[in-house]
C-alpha cells in the first residue's frame, strides 16, 4: 500500500502538463514531438499521427516500424465521421496450414514462426501511413516524413528502455550459437555490434535511406523495385517463401470501427483482424450488466478493492475465452461478432460471475458456435479530432531479419496466427481454426486503439503495447478515466492486473499485488506478481484542456502546445 501511495504522490506532484491546441502521447518523447512539429506546421491530427509513426520507426525500432503493420482509429470532429484503418501484415501466398508444422526450428533455435524469414508477414505500415496521409491528411507526405528523417540523420539518445531491450536480445544471441551469424545485421546495425549501450550513446537508424526513398517516391518506393526485391531476398535467404507479388500487394482496409455506448460516451475501437475491440466492448458491457444486476455502481465499489478487481478479472476471462474460441480475420473466418458484443450476451456473462473464480471450462464460449514489439500513441486536438494508433513488429526486434542496404527490420507477425495448432503462441495464447494460417489472411491481433466521443468531440484516446495485455491495459485505462475520473497520466501509470483466461493465472503489478493478492486468492484466483504489464499511452480532453500520459514503464513522454 505504501508504494501505491508513494506513486500517487509522485504522479500528483509531477503535475501533468496541459495544452490548449493539441497533445500527442507516444512512448518516446522525440516521437511525440514529431507529431507536434507537424501540427504547428498546419498539419491535422492524421498528419501528426503519420509523422509520429515514422519517427517511432527510428526511435523505437524494437517495437514497431516500416517493417511491420498496425491499426489506426480516427475521429473527424468536423464531419462527425470515424474510420478504422487496418494495415496489418498479411500472410504470403505460400503460407498454408502446414507452413509452420512441417519444419519447426533451425538447429534447435526459436521457432520459425518467431524468428527468421518465414516469420515475416507482408509489411503494411508504409502503405497504411501513406494511405492515411493521402486520404485524411493535409500536408505532403515528404513534409510529414521530415522529423523521422532528421532523427535518423542526427541519431537518437539511447534510453533505459533501449538498454534493457539490448540486454535481453543479446542474451538470446548468447543462448543460441547460430544467431551471431544468422542475425549478424541485427547485431551490427541495431544492437551496437553487441557492445552494451552506455549513457550518452546515440543510435543512427539504418532505415534512413528507405525513409528518404519513401519521401521521394511514395509507397511504390517501398513496395516495388529495389527495396521490394531486397525484402524478398532477405526473407528467402532465411527459410522464407516471399515473392515480389506478395510484397506488392499490401492490403490497407478501411473498416467501420466497433461502437458501443458506455457511461455517456460513444466508444470507437478496432474490429477484427484485431481481437482487442471485441474483447474491450464485451468486457465493458459485462461490467455494465453486472452493475445493473447487482445494483452496485462500480464507482462506489472502488478502484483498488478486491471486489472490483475480481469482477473485472472474471469479465476479462470470459472475453479471452471467447477470443481463443472464435476470433480470426473476418475476411476469411466466420466470427459471431454481433452476438459476442450483444447486451444479452453480456447479461448472461454477468449472471455467471460468482464471488469466487471458477474452473477454466466455465468461461465464455457458452452460446452455440456460430514484450515489447509494439508501440501505441494517442493524439487529440482542440477541435475534438483524434487518432488512436497501435503498430507492431510483434516481438522485440521482430523476426531479427534486417534487409541489407535498406536497414528495414522485418516483423514476425506470422506467430500471431495459430501457427502450431493447439500449442500456445509466444504470448501463451491458444487459438482456434478461425485464426489458422492461410494465404493472404491477416493474423489475429490484440491491438486495441480506442477513442471515447462525447458531444461529438473526442475526449479520450488510448491503447497499449504488450501482446494480450494490450486489451486489459486499454480496458483499465478506459475504466480509470470514464468511471473513476483519473487523469491521462494516472491512466498510463497506475498499477494494473491482467488475466487472459488461459493460462489460468491472475497477474498483478506490485502495488496491487502487495495489498490485494491475499484477498484475490481467497476469491479463488491463482495470483502471480508481475513487475510490469503493458505500456499505455492516453490522451484526454477536459474543459478545453488537453493532457497526455505516456507510460513510465517505457520511458515515454507526451508533448503538446
Ligand atoms: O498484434 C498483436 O497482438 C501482437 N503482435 C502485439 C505484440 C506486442 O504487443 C509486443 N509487445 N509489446
Amino acid at each position: 500500500m505504501r508504494t501505491l501511495i508513494l506513486l500517487v504522490v509522485l504522479i500528483n506532484s509531477a503535475r501533468a502538463e496541459e495544452f490548449s491546441h493539441a497533445v500527442v502521447a507516444a512512448d518516446h518523447r522525440a516521437a511525440s514531438e514529431a507529431g507536434v512539429e507537424i501540427l504547428k506546421k498546419g498539419g491535422n491530427a492524421v498528419d501528426a499521427a503519420v509523422a509520429t509513426s515514422f519517427a517511432l520507426s527510428v526511435v523505437r525500432p524494437a517495437s514497431c516500424g516500416i517493417g511491420g503493420g498496425g491499426f489506426m482509429v480516427i475521429w473527424d470532429a468536423e464531419n462527425q465521421t470515424s474510420i478504422a484503418l487496418d494495415y496489418r501484415e498479411a500472410a504470403p501466398e505460400a503460407a498454408d496450414a502446414d507452413f509452420f508444422t512441417s519444419q519447426k526450428t533451425v538447429d534447435g533455435q526459436e521457432e520459425l514462426s518467431v524468428r527468421g524469414g518465414r516469420a515475416v508477414g507482408v509489411p503494411g505500415t508504409v502503405a497504411g501511413l501513406c494511405y492515411a496521409n493521402k486520404h485524411y491528411g493535409r500536408l505532403p507526405l515528404a513534409d510529414v516524413l521530415q522529423p523521422a528523417i532528421r532523427l535518423a540523420k542526427r541519431g537518437v539518445l539511447i534510453d533505459q528502455h533501449d538498454q534493457s531491450n539490448q540486454k535481453s536480445v543479446l542474451a538470446k544471441f548468447r543462448k543460441y550459437d547460430g544467431y551471431g551469424k544468422r542475425f549478424s545485421r541485427l547485431k551490427q546495425q541495431y544492437l551496437n555490434n553487441g557492445e552494451p549501450w552506455a549513457e550518452g550513446d546515440r543510435f543512427y537508424s539504418p532505415q534512413l535511406l528507405t525513409l528518404e526513398k519513401i519521401a521521394a517516391e511514395g509507397p511504390s518506393g517501398f513496395y516495388s523495385g529495389e527495396v521490394a526485391q531486397a525484402i524478398v531476398d532477405a526473407c528467402n535467404a532465411d527459410q522464407g517463401e516471399m515473392t515480389l507479388q506478395d510484397i506488392g500487394r499490401p492490403k490497407v482496409v478501411e473498416r467501420e470501427p466497433l461502437q458501443a455506448d458506455f457511461k455517456g460516451h460513444r466508444l470507437l475501437t478496432m474490429p477484427p483482424p484485431s481481437s482487442g475491440g471485441v474483447a474491450l466492448i464485451q468486457t465493458v458491457k459485462t461490467l455494465q450488466a453486472w452493475e445493473k444486476l447487482n445494483d452496485r455502481p462500480l464507482q462506489s465499489v472502488g478502484r483498488t478493492t478486491p471486489e472490483y478487481l475480481h469482477v473485472l478479472t472474471e469479465a476479462m476471462k470470459h472475453a479471452f475465452a471467447d477470443r481463443a474460441q472464435y476470433l480470426g480475420d473476418t475476411d476469411y473466418a466466420d466470427v459471431p461478432l454481433q452476438r459476442m458484443m450483444s447486451s444479452q450476451y453480456a447479461q448472461q456473462i454477468a449472471q455467471r460471475i460468482q464471488n469466487k473464480a471458477q474452473v477454466s471450462e466455465n468461461y465464455g464460449r457458452f452460446f452455440a458456435a456460430d514484450d515489447s514489439g509494439t508501440s501505441h500513441f494517442s493524439v487529440i486536438d482542440q477541435h475534438g479530432n483524434a487518432v488512436a494508433c497501435t503498430e507492431t513488429i510483434n516481438l522485440t526486434y521482430g523476426s531479427f531479419v534486417v534487409v541489407p542496404k535498406w536497414g528495414i527490420l522485418l516483423n514476425d507477425e506470422m506467430d500471431d496466427f495459430a501457427a502450431n495448432p493447439g500449442k500456445p503462441n509466444a504470448f501463451g495464447l491458444i487459438q482456434s481454426e478461425a485464426n489458422a494460417v492461410q494465404p493472404r489472411k491477416k493474423p489475429l491481433s490484440s491491438m486495441t486503439p480506442t477513442l471515447a466521443i462525447k458531444n461529438g468531440k473526442a475526449v479520450f484516446a488510448s491503447g497499449a503495447s504488450g501482446g494480450p495485455r494490450i486489451i486489459s491495459a486499454t480496458i483499465q485505462a478506459l475504466l480509470n478515466r470514464l468511471i473513476f475520473g483519473l487523469s491521462a497520466q494516472e491512466c498510463s501509470a497506475m498499477a494494473r492486473i491482467h488475466h487472459q483466461w488461459f493460462p489460468n493465472e491472475l497477474l498483478m503489478e506490485p502495488d496491487l499485488y502487495d495489498s490485494l493478492a491475499d484477498s484475490m486468492r481467497q476469491r479463488g484466483h491463482k495470483v502471480r506478481k508481475n513487475a510490469s504489464l503493458a505500456a499505455n499511452q492516453t490522451a484526454v480532453s477536459e474543459n478545453s484542456r488537453l493532457s497526455g500520459g505516456s507510460d513510465p514503464r517505457k520511458n515515454g513522454q507526451p508533448a503538446g502546445y
